[in-house]
C-alpha cells in the first residue's frame, strides 16, 4: 500500500537514489580526460612468441624496454604519446597455482610486471596492459578474467597498471554486459585509478553506448585495424554510419576508439598516412601507435610528431567531430575545436579526403571546393585558415559564404584549422 510521504522524505529519497545511482553507473576516475595517446603492441607485432627465432619481434620485456626507451629519446613522449600497453599473448597459460594470480610468461618476462612496470615509470609513461573479460584472451594465449575479477584488479594494481585494455572474447552476450560493468567495479576498488579501455560494442549485436560510455574511458566500435588503407577507410564508414550516437556519448573521460594508428609499418603510403592520423584527429580518438619506433621513417615520425595535428585531437572543447559531406569520392570531416571568439563562435579543424577510384580519374589529385557555410562554418566575422601539415603555409582570411579551394592526393588528405576571427 501507498503510503503519502512528506516533502522532505521526497527530497531526501530523490537524493539518496541519485547518489546510489551515480556510485553504480559513474565512471569517474578522473581519467582520459582527453583522448589517451602511447603505442601498443598489436597490429604490428601480433602474437610473436617465438623469440629464439624472432628476437626483435617477440612480445616480451625487451622488446617493451626497447619502446620505452625510443618513446622518450626520439621524442615522441614529448608530444604526449605516453601509455605503452602491452596487447594480449604476454601471459602464462595458467594461473598461478597457489594463489590463482595472472602470471606473465616466464621466459619473455623474466623479470615480471612489477619491475616492467617500474622501468616503464622510471622513463616518465604509463603502464597498459591486455586482459579479457571471459574465459580465454582472443588469442588463446592465457586465462581470461571469468570468476577472478577482484583478484586480477588487484594484481594489476600492485603491478602499477595504468591502462587496461579489456577484451570480449569467450564470452556470451549476458557475460559481457554483467562483466564489463564488474570489472571495471573491481579495479575501482583497489584505489588505483586505471584507464578502462572496452572492447564491449564489438561484441554486442546492438550495443547500448549510452551505457558503455559510463563504466569505460575507451570504447572499441569497429573490427581490429589492418595495415591497409582499406582498413582505414572503413573503419571511418564505420564511424560515419552511426556518428550521432557515437558522438552523442562521447566527450572529456570517454572516447571512441577506433583502434590503433598503423602509420610506420608496411602497408600505408605516405598520404594515406596523413589520412589516417588527421581524421583520428577529428574523431578525438586515442592516439596509440602500433609499429617499431625504431625503424619508423623519418617523414612519418614527423607525421606522428605533427603538435598542430595533436593539439586537434586533445582539443579541450572535448567534442569529437564528424563526417559532414560526401559528394562522388570526397569526404569532409570537421571538428569544432577552441578557441572561440568573444561572441561564442567556435574554431574548426576541416578535412577533405578524397578516397579515390573517382571514375574519370581513380589515381589522380582531384580539386575540390565548397563554400564554407555549407560545412557549419557560420562566423560572420570569418576564419584565419592554416595548413595543419605545414604551419608555416597560412592561406588567410575565409568569410562563410567563400568557396574553399583544395586539391586533395588520391587516397588522401588535405586538414587545415579554420581559427575564428575576433568580433572587433
Ligand atoms: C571510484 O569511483 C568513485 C565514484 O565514482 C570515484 O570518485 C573514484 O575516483 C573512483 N576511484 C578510482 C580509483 O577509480
Amino acid at each position: 500500500m501507498l503510503v503519502p510521504k512528506s516533502h522532505l522524505e521526497i527530497v531526501l529519497i530523490l537524493f539518496l537514489s541519485c547518489g546510489a545511482f551515480q556510485s553504480v553507473h559513474g565512471l569517474e576516475n578522473g581519467l582520459a580526460l582527453v583522448p589517451p595517446m602511447g603505442w601498443m603492441t598489436f597490429e604490428r607485432f601480433r602474437c610473436m612468441t617465438n623469440c629464439e627465432l624472432f628476437p626483435r619481434d617477440c612480445i616480451s620485456e625487451a622488446l617493451i624496454r626497447r619502446t620505452a626507451d625510443l618513446l622518450v629519446s626520439e621524442g615522441y613522449a614529448a608530444v604526449g604519446y605516453q601509455y605503452l600497453i602491452i596487447d594480449d599473448c604476454w601471459m602464462e597459460a595458467s594461473r598461478d597455482r597457489a594463489t590463482h594470480e595472472l602470471q606473465p610468461n616466464l621466459n619473455r618476462f623474466p623479470s615480471g610486471m612489477r619491475v616492467l612496470g617500474d622501468y616503464i615509470h622510471y622513463n616518465g609513461l604509463k603502464f597498459g596492459l591486455y586482459h579479457d573479460v571471459g574465459e580465454k584472451t582472443c588469442m588463446f594465449r592465457g586465462p581470461g578474467a571469468a570468476r577472478h575479477f577482484e583478484l586480477d584488479a588487484q594484481t594489476f594494481a600492485s603491478w602499477g597498471v595504468d591502462y587496461v585494455k579489456m577484451d570480449g572474447c569467450y564470452a556470451t552476450e549476458e557475460d559481457i554486459d554483467r562483466g564489463y560493468p564488474d570489472f571495471g567495479m573491481a579495479m575501482n576498488l583497489t584505489g588505483k585509478p586505471m584507464v578502462y579501455s572496452c572492447s564491449w560494442p564489438f561484441y554486442k549485436s546492438k550495443p547500448d553506448y549510452a551505457l558503455i560510455a559510463k563504466h569505460c574511458n575507451l570504447w572499441r566500435f569497429a573490427a581490429d585495424v589492418q595495415d591497409s588503407f582499406a582498413s582505414v577507410i572503413k573503419i571511418m564508414s564505420r564511424y560515419s554510419n552511426k556518428q550521432d550516437v557515437l558522438i552523442a556519448n562521447a566527450g572529456p573521460g570517454r572516447w571512441n576508439d577506433p583502434d590503433m594508428l598503423v602509420l610506420g609499418n608496411f602497408r600505408l603510403s605516405y598520404d594515406a598516412s596523413r589520412v589516417q592520423l588527421a581524421i583520428w584527429a577529428v574523431m578525438g580518438a586515442p592516439l596509440i601507435m602500433t609499429n617499431d619506433l625504431e625503424t619508423v621513417r623519418p617523414e612519418i615520425k614527423q607525421l606522428l610528431q605533427n603538435r598542430d595535428i595533436i593539439a586537434i585531437d586533445q582539443d579541450s572543447l572535448g567534442q569529437p567531430g564528424k563526417m559532414v559531406l560526401k559528394v562522388q569520392n570526397f569526404q569532409v570531416w570537421v571538428r569544432s575545436v577552441n578557441p572561440m571568439n568573444d561572441v561564442g563562435d567556435n574554431s574548426f579543424a576541416v578535412a577533405f579526403v578524397n578516397q579515390g577510384g573517382y571514375a574519370l580519374c581513380p589515381l589522380c589529385p582531384q580539386k575540390f571546393e565548397v563554400p564554407l557555410h555549407r560545412l557549419g562554418l557560420k562566423s560572420r566575422m570569418g576564419y584565419n585558415v592554416m595548413d595543419l601539415f605545414n604551419s608555416t603555409e597560412n592561406l588567410g582570411l575565409f568569410k562563410p559564404k567563400d568557396r574553399f579551394i583544395t586539391r586533395i592526393n588520391p587516397e588522401g588528405i588535405t586538414f587545415y584549422k579554420f581559427t575564428v576571427m575576433a568580433n572587433y
